[in-house]
Order: structure tokens, then C-alpha cells, then sequence
């Protein structure tokens, strides 16, 4: 009943140039996949050109970060009314954020609040680094993440049926990514990735009540390939990936959300 989403963050990858390249040499053949929700997340500057490049195509746009205001005396920033003209989606919470950015949950909360009352669906990112992970505190970890980041929201917060154009609170994408398997080539197995998913759907079901948390669409991220795709999303409570450097080569993408839609 969820559909399922593959994302790919390009992360500070990319000129302009080579950007269009990638996504032209994609398009068709990301276009030609049924079933799969199929997301790009480029660097800011490149959203422009790629909106126009991809009018009429099933690919989405996704900004890997922004700003909480809507516009002001913020040097650098990106704000949510901004990106709503060029994406769907926003990246928020990304462990590089708050690991060299200093992104509090605090600061994440903002953003997923800013995001929803804009037109962004947050894709929504948590992991425990290794240290806590071999502490036996990822479940704690995820769960002080994720609640924090939806302190004061509610499920039915800004819902497309009022009218408003805002991003239902449900549509929201949580991204499970382990830092310790981020960039490193040392994937979590699919089992520990579907028990620990398994473990973040229940701690939503206790924010938002059961029948939302089964609706929300919940991502492995972490050294995600086409050659280990297959392991996570064959568990029905893996909803697909948010994929890194396989997301740079086209070759790799294609095979990635190729597979999703030929298991799911
Ligand atoms: P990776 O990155 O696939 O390169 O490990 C995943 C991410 O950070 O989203």
C-alpha cells in the first residue's frame, strides 16, 4: 500500500554542466520504470536548469537542505518558498547537517515545520553513529530524533485537503541511515536494517497513531548499491533508499530503482 520512493542525494557532487549530464542520460530510462516514486536532490544551483529539463518527465526534485525563514537577512540561505517553485521535496536533518553544520534537533524541528508549511515534503533523516550503535542505543537515539524533529506536529498538520497547497505531515519520508554505513562500503544487512526500521515505524504509531505510522513511507540510507539493493527492499517494512554515491552513476540509479520495482 506504500509506494515505494528511491531517492538520490548527490551531496556537494555535481557542476551545473555536468548535473544536466547525468540527468539527461537518466531521464528516459527512469521514465520507462512504473511503480517506483524516483527522486533527484542535486546541489541548489543545479534545481533550476533540472525543472526545466525534467517538465513532463516522473522524475522529482529534492533540495538536500533549507532555511526555516521564508526569506530575510540570512547571507547564504535557501528558503522553503523558494525551493517550492523548483522542488517536492527537501532533504532535512541529514547526518553531515548535524555533523560538521551543527544542526540541532532543535533546528531540524524548525525545518520540518517550515518545510510543511511551505509545499515541501520533508525527507526526514535519522541514525546513530557507531559509538551508540555498539552501546546498544540506537533505539533511544532514533526515537529522541525523531520525536524532537515532530515535536508540535501533528498527523493531520497541514493536510492538502485544506486547501492551503501545504505538504501533508504523512507524507513525510523518514530516511533510517546509519552513520556508520554512510560512504564507508559497510551497508547494514537487511535484517538489522528491517528490525531497526521496524522499531522507528512504532515509535511514529505512537506519535501519530498506528493507521498514519503504516501510511509513512521509511528509507535505508547508508552505502546503498545495485548489488545490495535487492536485501532491503524484499522486507515489506523497507520502503526503499536513499542512495549516495551510487547515485551518481547513471548506470548504478537505473539498477537501483529498476530492482525496487521489479521486487516491491
Ligand atoms: P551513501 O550515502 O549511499 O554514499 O552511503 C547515503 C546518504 O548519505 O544519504
Amino acid at each position: 500500500m506504500r509506494t515505494p520512493f528511491v531517492a538520490g542525494n548527490w551531496k556537494m557532487n555535481t557542476t551545473v554542466g555536468e548535473a544536466e549530464e547525468l540527468v539527461v542520460n537518466m531521464r528516459d530510462r527512469l521514465d520507462a520504470i512504473e511503480g517506483v516514486d524516483r527522486v533527484l536532490c542535486p546541489p541548489f544551483i543545479s534545481l533550476a536548469p533540472l525543472h526545466r529539463i525534467l517538465q513532463g518527465s516522473s522524475i522529482r526534485l529534492c533540495a538536500q537542505n533549507m532555511h526555516f525563514e521564508t526569506k530575510g537577512a540570512y547571507t547564504g540561505e535557501i528558503s522553503p518558498l523558494m525551493l517550492g517553485e523548483l522542488c517536492e521535496f527537501v532533504i532535512l536533518g541529514h547526518s553531515e547537517r548535524r555533523m560538521y553544520f551543527g544542526e540541532t534537533d532543535e533546528v531540524v524541528n524548525r525545518k520540518v515545520k517550515a518545510a510543511l508549511a511551505g509545499t515541501l515534503t520533508p525527507i526526514l533523516c535519522i541514525g546513530e553513529k557507531l559509538e551508540e550503535n555498539e552501546a546498544g542505543r540506537t533505539g533511544e537515539v532514533l526515537k529522541r530524533q525523531l520525536t524532537n524533529a515532530l515535536e508540535g506536529i501533528e498527523a493531520t498538520d497541514e493536510s492538502r485537503d485544506s486547501g492551503r497547497g501545504g505538504a501533508a505531515a504523512e507524507d513525510l519520508v523518514v530516511a533510517y541511515e546509519p552513520i556508520w554505513a554512510i560512504g564507508t562500503g559497510k551497508a547494514a544487512t537487511g535484517e538489522q536494517a528491517a528490525a531497526t526500521i521496524g522499531s522507528v515505524r512504532g515509535v511514529l504509531a505512537g506519535l501519530w497513531g498506528e493507521g498514519t505510522a503504516q501510511r509513512v513511507r521509511i528509507l535505508y540510507g547508508g552505502s546503498v548499491t545495485g548489488a545490495n539493493i535487492e536485501e532491503f527492499v524484499s522486507h515489506p517494512d523497507i520502503d526503499g533508499a536513499l542512495v549516495g554515491g551510487a547515485s551518481l552513476k547513471a548506470e548504478d540509479f537505473l539498477a537501483i530503482v529498476g530492482q525496487t520495482a521489479k521486487i516491491r
